[in-house]
């Protein structure tokens, strides 16, 4: 049942193309349906008047942007002190399978992977929910750190990208853990709901996919997550543009802005969860269901 008061998030069963991207940067052809929820990451950067750190990827990988932090050197200086020598192998390895794919910039930051794992071991976690796959990293990271008969619903429309990272995935001996449904969220949830077992049965959800959807996710995992579990929304400060006015910010960037700015009030009302906005990454809302 949908919670009173929550505003009427339109169902989009949105999957975003790059078409209109590609044009701009002089790509006429796209090499197949790309589903991207963010603007190409070097375009952003220039639209931002940053300084742009995709050209100069043998200097450092795309996971070297510092996000929201503004100094580079403090990010890196996290990265190196305390993300990477704790990052397992396998991790390492679908971030340098992803570094090579042209939507690299969309495979999740590892700091947020390691508060992820962090918020799964404190919660117990054995079976949840992943909005958003693409190469992999967070299925891993989840899938390594639930125990052997944990289960993953995986839930993203691109195969393709989820195959990069498989081979990883199996050689870390996990794949049996993830049931990945090739498919957008919504139905998958909807049917999920279908089933009164499923409901209240799940431990954890990790939502980083089609930002305008992220409402809609957020009534059905109510449903889905049980008492106690967590859910986490990422890019929830979606690159800091909420505090730049609005006719500053690139225009693709402007629909999901003012959908965070929507959704951020929404959830700090939501009085069913306990939240907290943290800002890892391009800012993660973790929320803790409490009724
Ligand atoms: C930012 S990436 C996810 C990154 C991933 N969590 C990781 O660890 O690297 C966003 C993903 O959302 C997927 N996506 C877009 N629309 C979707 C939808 N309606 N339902 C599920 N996934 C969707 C895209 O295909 C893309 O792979």
């Amino acid at each position: 049942m949908a919670y009173v008061g929550a505003p009427n998030f339109a169902a989009t069963n949105a999957i975003y193309t790059k078409q209109s991207l590609r044009r701009i940067n002089g790509i006429s052809q796209p090499k197949k349906l790309l589903f991207s929820p963010l603007p190409n990451y070097k375009m952003l950067r220039m639209t931002m008047n940053l300084q742009s750190k995709a050209s100069d990827k043998d200097e450092g990988s795309p996971w070297d942007d510092k996000g929201l932090l503004q100094s580079e050197e403090l990010y890196q200086y996290v990265l190196e002190t305390s993300v990477y020598p704790r990052e397992p192998e396998f991790l390492k390895e679908i971030r340098t399978i992803t570094a090579n794919h042209p939507e690299f910039y969309m495979g999740a930051q590892p700091d947020s992977g390691q508060l992820i794992a962090m918020l799964l071991n404190l919660i117990n976690a054995k079976r949840t929910i992943e909005i958003g796959v693409f190469t992999g990293y967070s299925v891993l990271l989840t899938a390594l750190t639930i125990p052997d008969d944990g289960k993953i619903i995986a839930i993203d429309p691109d195969r393709q990208s989820y195959e990069l990272g498989l081979p990883v995935i199996q050689k870390a001996g996990v794949e049996h853990k993830i049931d990945f449904k090739d498919s957008p969220a919504l139905p998958v949830l909807d049917k999920l709901l279908e089933d009164n077992e499923n409901k209240d049965s799940f431990d954890f959800a990790f939502v980083d996919a089609d930002k305008t959807n992220y409402g809609n996710y957020h009534e059905r995992l109510m449903q889905l997550v049980k008492v106690g579990g967590v859910i986490v929304y990422d890019n929830t400060l979606w690159y800091g543009t909420l505090v730049i006015p609005e006719e500053k910010v690139d225009e693709l960037m402007r629909t999901e802005r003012k959908y965070f700015l929507e959704l951020n009030r929404f959830l700090a009302a939501d009085t069913r969860i306990q939240i907290s906005q943290v800002t890892v990454g391009d800012g993660m809302t973790i929320c803790r269901r409490l009724f």
